[in-house]
């Protein structure tokens, strides 16, 4: 444990009206690794992360937890908990609070949570370039599973010849669950209903039958597919990708050179780690940056 501890950091349960200073300490924390590193900030504004936060504060699926020091909020962490895996963050401490300690007792607490809720694994993905997170969440018990490579571009406007790409709709989703099943061992049934509902849902046909589906060729939804075919067909339909940008295995090489021969550029490498249940997929899959 950190010798140093913040005087007086103490827990509590996130509200709605944490908001704004949630997302301002956001925003902060993750410009300033990013500015030390020379990679561009993951958010655009305080603005635009106190409006992620702010929803996650009052949603019942998602656990937010707020660190406080004499009253005032140094730093949050949220745990998706809608399915069989659960996902951490985003997490962050006031860059003026850090490397005391805090960031420890925020995870310790998110995990302590999932344990007694017996969910089975937890994720996060983290960015590679931060040695102090990478360090945290391996002491924590996190494994790194994946290399990622965050991509960004113009949309690649492509059709792959046998894979037809079309929105989801609320039939497809028995078939998008037995295939996430197969690939990764349990289905994300509850976000791929809000994202079919939200009508940014796609699945990939081939020879007749559902082959792969995205809630969101971008940072915040995931993609499964049988093959890279799949894949190739989904992220060469998205209009744009949404966020920083998707998410792609790096040692999935043959996807990553498609992708960078059709212009699209590495903003940052990233890390998926879990601790708990893990299946390596038994497929072609990208991550959500947060579930
Ligand atoms: C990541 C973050 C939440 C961690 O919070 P923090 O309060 O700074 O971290 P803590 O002091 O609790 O923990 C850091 C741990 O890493 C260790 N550590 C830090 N740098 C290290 C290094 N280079 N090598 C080995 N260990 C290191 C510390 O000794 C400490 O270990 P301990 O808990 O066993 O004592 C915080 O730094 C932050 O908000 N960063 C910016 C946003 C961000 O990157 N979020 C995470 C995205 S993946």
């Amino acid at each position: 444990m950190s010798e140093t501890q913040p005087a007086g950091l103490t827990l509590r349960a996130g509200t709605s009206e944490d908001g704004e200073a949630c997302g301002s300490i956001c925003y902060e924390a993750f410009k300033a690794i990013a500015d030390q590193h020379n990679f561009p900030p993951d958010w655009p504004s305080s603005e635009v992360a106190g409006g992620l936060l702010t929803p996650l504060l009052s949603r019942g699926d998602v656990y937010s937890v707020v660190a406080e020091v004499d009253g005032r909020v140094v730093g949050s962490n949220f745990l998706w908990e809608n399915g069989t895996i659960a996902g951490v963050g985003p997490i962050t401490i006031d860059s003026a609070a850090q490397n005391a300690a805090g960031g420890r007792r925020l995870m310790e607490d998110v995990l302590q949570r999932a344990e007694e809720r017996n969910i089975a694994g937890v994720r996060l993905v983290q960015a590679a370039y931060h040695n102090r997170s990478l360090s945290l969440y391996t002491k924590l018990g996190f494994d790194a599973r994946e290399p990622l490579s965050n991509l960004q571009g113009p949309a690649i406007n492509q059709k792959i010849p046998g894979y037809a790409v079309r929105q989801a709709t609320e039939e497809d989703l028995g078939a998008c669950n037995e295939l996430s099943l197969k690939v990764h061992g349990h289905d994300r049934g509850p976000e791929l209903l809000q994202a079919i509902r939200q009508d940014i849902a796609h699945v990939v046909e081939h020879g007749g039958r559902i082959t792969g589906y995205t809630t969101t060729v971008g940072f915040f939804g995931h993609t499964v597919g049988e093959s890279n075919e799949d894949l190739k067909a989904l992220i060469g339909a998205a209009p744009e990708f949404p966020g920083p940008g998707l998410l792609l295995p790096t040692r999935n090489g043959e996807v990553l050179r498609w992708c960078l021969e059709r212009s699209l550029r590495i903003v940052q490498p990233m890390t998926l780690m879990s601790v708990g249940l893990y299946n390596e997929p038994a497929g072609a899959f990208m991550p959500s940056v947060l579930f």
